[in-house]
């Protein structure tokens, strides 16, 4: 066998996203607590955004590693990890990120949390556009300072961002803008066009963004990205980017994050946050090690999975078009969500949410938390086998087909 069969016989069997993970041994939030929730041992799990996957061959690798070494003190950020992390920065998006730009954090909310602390008064404004992971406003909220929802447009399945709607809503106790770019649960991936018209109107009315890009490594093929503070001058002067690895790779119990902003004044005032919250001493090392290789080293494992995922959204969107065209799914462009409007079945949720959790056995995650415009919205976590997200959908559809009055002949799907 030459040596490019041979690689490439390897990276096939690397990369087998067709085979479910083996949960024997594993106690997650987003199976395990399930099934204790509803013991039920026969759920699937499409809720929590994790994947049922392995994470990339080369991470595992450097934990085994790092565990063989078998010292856990607190870690040093080498060079290695900087080139890393500027690599991947540039290698994805084509942005140039000196290395003095970056921090490291426990996760991406906790970044969110040190910034609105050091920025903002009790009593201040934030800005968030939902619908768009609960957490946004929860932050916010359970810290004394005031969410104000300005919601996306939704154009017939199409998300845009409501520009006059942020002019409008802007006011002197605005101080921040949380920006969700690629968006949760949407999948939008806002454009060069559409970030530049957000900077200027917060340019002009001095917000402050904060742009949680962990989307943006789990891009579907030909969509283009760019962090929100490469868009102008003015973005990289009055913004932070909050970028992981624990969406893409899979590494979200790793507890790694990052964050940049090219400002020193910020930067000075995230530390003081970390510094406060006593995060200061770099987070898991672990997380590290684990972060290093997943920026460096797999990319082609990415760019698999993201085939993987958007066969899975192609596979759903056709399925609920054949069967339920009443419900309409996005085009997704990042992330591993399909984003279900189940408003045209005219059915409370207090209707369907039994039926999918108890007849069906499904966990989603219910738009409603997500904030205005995310009622009647479901939302699916692609990030499974086919062969599970094949039973799983037959399951949903065997409930919410007969909402409409018709019944769900199941050998046709
Ligand atoms: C938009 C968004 N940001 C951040 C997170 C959490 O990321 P982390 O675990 O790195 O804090 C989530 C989790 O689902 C999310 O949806």
């Amino acid at each position: 066998m030459s040596a490019k069969t041979a690689r490439s016989a390897s990276e096939q069997s690397l990369h087998d996203f067709s085979k479910a993970i083996d949960r024997s041994a594993l106690s997650t939030l987003k199976w395990e607590m399930e099934i204790d929730r509803l013991g039920d041992k026969d759920l699937f799990s499409f809720g929590t955004a994790d994947l049922d996957f392995r994470s990339p061959p080369a991470v595992v690798e450097a934990l085994h590693r790092a565990v063989e070494a078998g010292h856990f003190g607190y870690p040093l950020r080498r060079p290695s990890y900087y080139d890393a992390v500027t690599g991947y920065l540039s290698r994805r998006f084509g942005w140039q990120v000196e290395k003095t730009w970056i921090d490291a954090c426990v996760a991406i909310y906790p970044s969110m949390h040190s910034i609105i602390m050091e920025l903002t008064q009790a009593g201040d404004e934030i800005i968030y556009q939902p619908p768009v992971h609960h957490v946004f406003a929860e932050i916010v909220k359970a810290n004394d300072r005031v969410p104000v929802a300005n919601q996306l447009i939704n154009r017939g399945g199409t998300y845009e961002m409501d520009f006059a709607g942020l002019e409008a809503c802007i006011t002197d106790r605005t101080k921040l803008l949380l920006l969700c770019s690629p968006h949760n649960p949407v999948g939008r991936v806002w454009t060069r066009d559409e970030l530049k018209e957000l900077a200027r109107i917060c340019s002009e009315r001095g917000v402050i963004v904060v742009s949680d890009e962990v989307y943006s490594g789990m891009l579907y093929e030909g969509t283009e990205f760019t962090p929100f503070a490469a868009v102008s001058e003015w973005a990289a002067m009055n913004s932070y980017c909050l970028f992981s690895p624990s969406k893409p790779f899979n590494l979200t119990g790793l507890k790694h994050s990052i964050v940049v902003t090219p400002n020193p004044v910020l930067r000075d005032a995230f530390r003081r946050g970390l510094l406060r919250a006593n995060l200061q001493y770099g987070g898991s090392a672990l997380g590290y090690a684990a972060a290093e290789v997943a920026f460096r080293d797999c990319d082609d494992w990415s760019h698999a999975l993201m085939h993987h995922i958007a066969g899975n959204h192609a596979y759903v969107t056709d399925l609920i078009r054949s069967f339920l065209p009443e419900v309409t799914v996005p085009v997704a462009e990042a992330a591993y969500f399909a984003w279900l409007d189940l408003s045209r079945l005219n059915t409370p949720k207090a209707v369907y949410e039994p039926l999918i959790e108890r007849q069906a056995k499904l966990v989603v995650t219910y738009g409603e938390p997500m904030g205005p415009g995310g009622e009647n919205h479901i939302r699916i976590n692609l990030g499974t086998s086919r062969t599970i997200l094949e039973a799983g959908m037959r399951r949903l559809l065997s409930v919410l087909v007969p909402l409409t009055g018709r019944s769900f002949d199941e050998s046709a799907c």
